[in-house]
């Protein structure tokens, strides 16, 4: 699928992966990081590892370590990668105490550490993490509104009718549990989901919202929310990648054709708002000063660029995988730190466009950086 110079370009960020994830995975070797502090991968498990805490061993990115642990086990054969993967997907055993805190995130937690497990070792205790997990997200279902409801708060912020583009990237735990299980209610759950959102958070040029309100006893839309974007009908730009991501998922699990071209769509709006610098801002209406920008929303539109790349046929692939390899090449070129002052890969990483921790690394960005780059190399791990 590649050129050569591009081959050649992948070989050698490969390389710079496998230097750094050497040392990065034996010092971070007992943690579950989200970003670093001072070049230092911080620890959300260090933090009540057993108690109620949703910014700790709950925190919803705390499958990202574990994955990226699995990948680097599937490229290099080395064992200790899965000995670290599975030293985090333990720790996350503390959440199935809980019940706040765990939200739709779970596709996230469990399915790069739990699922990944079983997939390479067979593992039946990763299984029953993710069958427990599996079942969690099914239950956030709303019947009447058709849609798997996002967080649990009721006092602060009523959110019972609330879902977010996020989820689409969870909704494949619950295609992998049907396919697990031979029981079809997971899957039924998880098109339904998708169908809502295909129906209710794309709009007509192809952007999508971050967050929908429903009526949750009655279903039908109530209203959209500007989310972790610049505000109400702005485009987040990392929401942008879950739908697009998001769908191209649900297209490889179902097969079906709607998924593919709503994936599309989002992809389409996406490419056409892709800055000439390659620099993917945090929303893509957000002013021009300051030019905050996030580096997860290009690592992670490029996996979902190349995975339709790889669907489509021959006369329309560069469509997307030359954006992809654009936002890959900056990403190396700019906004990588191949140096042994950071554990973090990525730099400029945004949470949200008004958290002021902008431009930091984020676990997730240098997760989907390391998928992308395995990605275009080929005959990599699906964690999803
Ligand atoms: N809430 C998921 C994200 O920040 O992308």
């Amino acid at each position: 699928m590649l050129e050569q110079q591009d081959r050649l370009w992948v070989e050698s960020v490969i390389q710079k992966l496998s230097n750094k994830m050497n040392w990065v995975s034996e010092k971070s070797r007992e943690k579950i990081p989200y970003t670093t502090k001072d070049g230092t991968h911080d620890d959300r498990s260090a933090d009540n590892p057993s108690g109620y805490d949703a910014d700790g061993i709950c925190w919803w990115t705390n499958g990202f370590w574990g994955g990226m642990m699995w990948l680097m086990h599937h490229e290099t054969g080395e064992e200790r990668y899965r000995e670290i993967a599975e030293i985090s997907e333990a720790k996350l055993d503390a959440c199935f105490e809980q019940f706040h805190g765990l939200h739709h995130d779970v596709g996230f937690m469990w399915l790069p550490t739990s699922v990944a497990n079983y997939r390479v070792t067979g593992n039946r205790e990763s299984r029953k993490r993710a069958l427990h997990a599996a079942s969690l997200l099914a239950g956030r279902f709303n019947v009447v509104g058709s849609f798997i409801r996002a967080w649990d708060d009721l006092e602060e912020g009523d959110t019972r009718g609330w879902a977010i583009i996020d989820c689409m990237f969870n909704i494949p735990l619950l295609y992998w549990a049907s396919k697990e299980t031979n029981d079809p209610r997971y899957r039924q759950i998880a098109e339904r989901h998708a169908d809502t959102v295909m129906e209710t958070f794309v709009r007509p040029d192809g952007s999508v919202h971050h967050i929908v309100e429903f009526d949750p006893f009655h279903g039908g839309f109530v209203r959209a929310h500007g989310g972790q974007g610049y505000g109400d009908g702005s485009s987040w730009t990392r929401g942008q990648t879950w739908g697009l991501y998001g769908f191209m998922m649900s297209y490889r699990h179902t097969g079906n054709e709607k998924y593919l071209q709503t994936a599309q769509r989002i992809a389409h709006y996406f490419i056409a708002n892709i800055p000439e610098s390659g620099i993917i801002p945090i929303d893509f209406r957000q002013p021009k000063e300051p030019a905050y920008e996030d580096s997860t929303a290009a690592a992670i539109a490029a996996c979902g660029l190349i995975e339709i790349a790889n669907a489509v046929g021959e006369l329309e692939r560069d469509m997307y995988l030359r954006p992809a390899l654009k936002l890959l090449r900056r990403l190396d070129e700019s906004r990588a730190d191949w140096s042994e002052s950071s554990d973090a890969i990525l730099t400029h990483g945004s949470a949200a466009y008004h958290n002021p921790n902008r431009h930091t690394s984020i676990i997730y960005g240098d997760y989907y950086f390391m998928e992308a780059i395995f990605k275009l190399k080929g005959g990599d791990l699906y964690l999803w």
